[in-house]
Formats: C-alpha cells, sequence, structure tokens
C-alpha cells in the first residue's frame, strides 16, 4: 500500500504514558462535573452572594426598573440547570433570565403581565430565538389560563415539564409596575399580595418536574414603622405548597441601586430618627420540588 511504512518499529506503550480519561461525573440537575469540581471557582457555594456591579456585557441592559442583575440567573443556571434545560420565570419583566439562557445555552419560557413590556422584550431576540429557545407568555402568572399556555409551549419545545422555577415578583407595592388589577404591586395588603404570590408560586410548582429546583428573589420593606419580612412570608407559602428550602442567601443590593447618592443622607437621617436600618439586602431563596 503506498505510503505505508511496513518496516516501522511500534514502541510498547508504557502503563504511565496511558491516560486514563474518566466519564465526567455530574448530578442530575447540573452539568458541573464533580471530577474536576476545582475548576468551577465563579460558581458560588456560600449564603453571601456580593456583586459590585451589574453585569451590562451579554445582550443586557439596565433600563428597567425593578429588574435584577444578570449574575443571579447565571449563577442559578450554573448551579441547577443542565444544557437545553427549560427555565420558566413567572415574573419576565425585562427578560434577564431569557437572555442569560440563551447566553448560557438554556431555553427559557417567560410570563408577564404587561403586554407592551413583553412585546418590547420579544424585540430583544430574534425571530429564531423566539420559536426555539425563548417563549414570553402574556397573562395573569396567578390565573388557572396560563397553566395552559405553559403546557403548550413546553410541548412545542419538546418537554413536558420545566427544568428550574425562577420567581421575581414585585417586593408588594415597593415598585408599582401597572394598574392592573392582577399586578401583584397594585394588591389592598400585604395579605392578598401573599395570597396572589401562593397562586403563582402553586402554578409555577405544578409545571416544574420533580427533584429540581426553583429559585425566589425577593426583598423585605417597612410599612407603618415595621419591617414587614416578605421573603420569609413568601418562603413559608413555598414550603407550603411542597417545596424544602434548600438555601436563604443574603444577596447585597450594590448592583441594583441606581442614583441613590442624592437621598442617602436622606435615608439615614429617617433610619437615625425612627430605629430603623436601611436595606442592603435582598434574598435569593433555593427550593427544591421533591
Ligand atoms: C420584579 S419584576 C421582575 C423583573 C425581572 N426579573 C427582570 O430581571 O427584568 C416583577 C414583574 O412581574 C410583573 N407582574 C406583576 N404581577 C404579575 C402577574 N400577576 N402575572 C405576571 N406578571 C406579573 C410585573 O409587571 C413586573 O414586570
Amino acid at each position: 500500500m503506498a505510503g505505508l511504512k511496513t518496516n516501522t518499529k511500534l514502541k510498547p506503550v508504557k502503563k504511565a504514558d496511558l491516560q486514563i480519561v474518566k466519564p465526567p461525573k455530574t448530578v442530575k440537575y447540573n452539568d458541573i462535573d464533580l471530577n474536576s469540581w476545582r475548576d468551577y471557582g465563579h460558581v458560588k457555594t456560600d449564603t453571601l452572594w456580593e456583586f459590585p456591579s451589574r453585569l451590562k456585557e451579554g445582550g443586557h441592559s439596565n433600563e428597567y426598573h425593578g429588574n435584577f442583575i444578570p449574575q443571579i440567573a447565571r449563577q442559578l443556571y450554573e448551579r441547577f440547570t443542565r444544557k437545553g434545560d427549560v427555565v420558566l420565570d413567572m415574573f419576565f419583566g425585562s427578560g434577564t433570565s431569557g437572555i442569560e439562557a440563551v447566553n448560557m445555552e438554556r431555553r427559557c419560557i417567560g410570563v408577564e403581565l404587561k403586554a407592551e413590556l413583553a412585546e418590547a422584550v420579544s424585540a430583544k431576540f430574534s425571530a429564531k430565538q423566539l420559536v426555539t429557545d425563548v417563549n414570553i407568555i402574556c397573562a395573569d402568572s396567578a390565573g388557572e389560563a396560563v397553566r395552559e399556555k405553559i403546557t403548550a409551549r413546553l410541548e412545542i419545545m419538546g418537554e413536558k415539564k420545566a427544568k428550574l422555577l425562577i420567581l421575581h415578583p414585585p417586593y408588594d407595592d415597593i415598585i408599582k409596575f401597572s394598574d392592573k388589577k392582577e399586578d401583584l404591586s397594585n394588591c389592598s395588603s400585604t395579605e392578598e399580595f401573599y395570597e396572589l404570590f401562593g397562586k403563582v408560586a402553586k402554578n409555577g410548582y405544578d409545571m416544574l418536574e420533580k427533584g429540581r429546583y426553583a429559585a425566589l428573589i425577593i426583598g423585605d420593606k417597612y410599612a407603618n414603622s415595621q419591617h414587614i419580612p416578605l421573603g420569609f412570608g413568601c418562603m413559608q407559602k413555598m414550603n407550603e405548597l411542597g417545596f424544602i428550602t434548600k438555601a436563604i442567601i443574603i444577596k447585597d443590593m450594590q448592583g441594583n441601586e441606581r442614583a441613590k447618592g442624592k437621598t442617602a443622607n436622606l435615608w439615614r437621617y429617617r433610619a437615625l430618627a425612627g430605629g430603623f436600618y436601611i436595606f442592603k439586602h435582598e434574598y435569593v431563596m433555593i427550593f427544591q420540588k421533591l
């Protein structure tokens, strides 16, 4: 045969020359190879998250008051999703979870109440991405009708259930997102807020695969001179549904703050005069559906 040397002496292979390639060791819900766990220094495992600034690259912008920083989605996807998984975000807002899903080769279904916002956010994705990667539903996340819509989108994406649930509700009435009566920022009382949140969480619970995780991003508020622990109130709603709590992470809020400088002194004065403390944190609470 042309080109084949017949007199080449093959050297015996020494044991030391053989590189043993271990198959990846992963858990069911992420792609982290535990054989090389030391290589994942960028993935958080502690309960204090400090991000000095908001990530701006990768299609993210800070035009929507009340969105979370992309690093939250990034950390959640690393720990609780695999490539190609479908994330369900019941309060899609400006679509941070969807943009990061595309960046990290995940997929996303986002539900948002405000039609004009859902439409504006759609423009952030290509026509193809809106079919294969990011499905945006304009609906009331607390309603019955949304369940059928999510199921239909999951079916289009070839899935029965979502693999990660994200809940980033309004923090009661702290920021008014719209005048709609279904809007969780328009509740007449905190009790009603908890009730509506419970309905959204139930819809999310039913759409999530067993064994998979849910993340609740929320902050507390002050009203009538007292601290209202919205985070723990919502956590209780999650537990009542059957979610177990896996972590309560404190996230510092520096990255969210915009132009607080001018009013910082006023808040400091109010805190000193009123016997309270200024919020510098919010929660990222992690749950699992058993
Ligand atoms: C805190 S923001 C979420 C921001 C989002 N995580 C982001 O990064 O852009 C809450 C969103 O929930 C929406 N919302 C409020 N009530 C809703 C409901 N009943 N159903 C669906 N969306 C709702 C608001 O319009 C708002 O955009």
